[in-house]
């Protein structure tokens, strides 16, 4: 399903990932795991086409994605879907809307889309809350709406960047638990987490990186590293001293760094909405990250 075959990114003096090699198979439900700075993020966006390698090759659903043209790059994303940390719904579209949209970008049939998107809705039982809009959801259920959108267009896996990061405990589990059915249904998944005790419970497949090197791909296996000390990720404080990992900034607080990127490159790539999303999906991307 997705196979990285001695995979080298550097970013001028900083590593991304060193001659990494990983195998995930189809129907696989793989945690990647690793400190701040480790390459988790590196090896996302090598799938999605939106960084290239500089050695190494990247398969795909049997395609070798380092070597093809940006035209093929919107049908590999479609391949892909993604799970965010922070949901990424429109906010003036219902929860229906939101799931639909992502099929009328892709000009899927209205009657495909009419049957579709009450499917996946069902699916991830958020069916009752079609007609509402995010704000008046709870954070679980607006997760549950970012899941039924990355599913509506059948994608071979999906990929969930700390999907549990805005959730209490309990609600994260929920959200665990669906992910697992989904998984059980056939759709590879592959997960970026920090969440110690999501991975120590589900006993799944592990893979760590470190330093950009992959230091550990175990099955049914445990996080294996220390939690980051602070939780709550409207709290960060930029600094510009610290330099451990070669970051121009380093966050006090984690979690943060998701939402608060710390180069402007990133800051283009991370603050973009689902509009700019689709229109990065639909041509290649250069709109958005350039
Ligand atoms: N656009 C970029 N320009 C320069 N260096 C980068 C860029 N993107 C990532 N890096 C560097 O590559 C290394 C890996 O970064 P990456 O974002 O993949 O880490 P991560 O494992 O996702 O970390 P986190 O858990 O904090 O999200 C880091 O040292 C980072 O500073
Ligand atoms: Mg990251």
């Amino acid at each position: 399903m997705i196979e990285f075959k001695n995979v080298t990114k550097k970013y001028g003096e900083n590593v991304g990932l060193i001659d990494a090699s990983v195998h995930i198979k189809r129907g696989d439900f793989v945690f990647l795991v690793g400190p701040s700075g480790a390459g988790k993020t590196t090896f996302i966006r090598l799938i999605l086409k939106e960084i290239e390698p500089d050695k190494g090759k990247i398969f795909l659903a049997g395609k070798d994605i380092t070597r093809i043209g940006r035209r093929e790059v919107p049908a590999i994303r479609q391949k892909v879907g993604m799970v965010f940390q922070d949901f990424r719904l429109l906010e003036k579209k219902t929860v229906y809307e939101n799931v639909a949209f992502a099929m009328e970008v892709l000009h899927k049939r209205k009657r495909e889309i009419r049957e579709r998107v009450p499917y996946v809705l069902d699916l991830v039982d958020i069916k009752d809350k079609a007609k509402r809009y995010p704000a008046e959801l709870s954070a679980g259920e607006q997760q549950r709406v970012g899941i039924a959108r990355a599913l509506v267009n059948k994608p071979r896996v999906l990929i969930c960047d700390e999907p549990t990061g805005n959730l209490d405990p309990n609600t994260a589990m929920e959200i665990m638990e669906l992910l697992e059915q989904i998984n059980i249904r056939g759709t590879t998944v592959l997960m970026v987490t920090h969440a110690k005790d999501i991975v120590d419970k589900m006993n799944k497949r592990v893979v760590a990186i470190e330093h950009g090197r992959i230091v550990r791909d175990e099955e049914g296996s445990s996080y294996g590293y220390k939690k980051p000390s602070i939780q709550e990720p409207q709290l960060f404080i930029p600094r510009t001293t610290i330099e451990e990992d070669n970051r121009q900034t380093v966050y006090l607080d984690q979690s943060a760094h998701d939402f608060t990127p710390a180069r402007h490159e990133d800051a283009v790539h991370e603050h973009y909405g689902v509009d700019d999303m689709v229109s990065a999906y639909l041509n290649g991307g250069e709109d958005v990250y350039e």
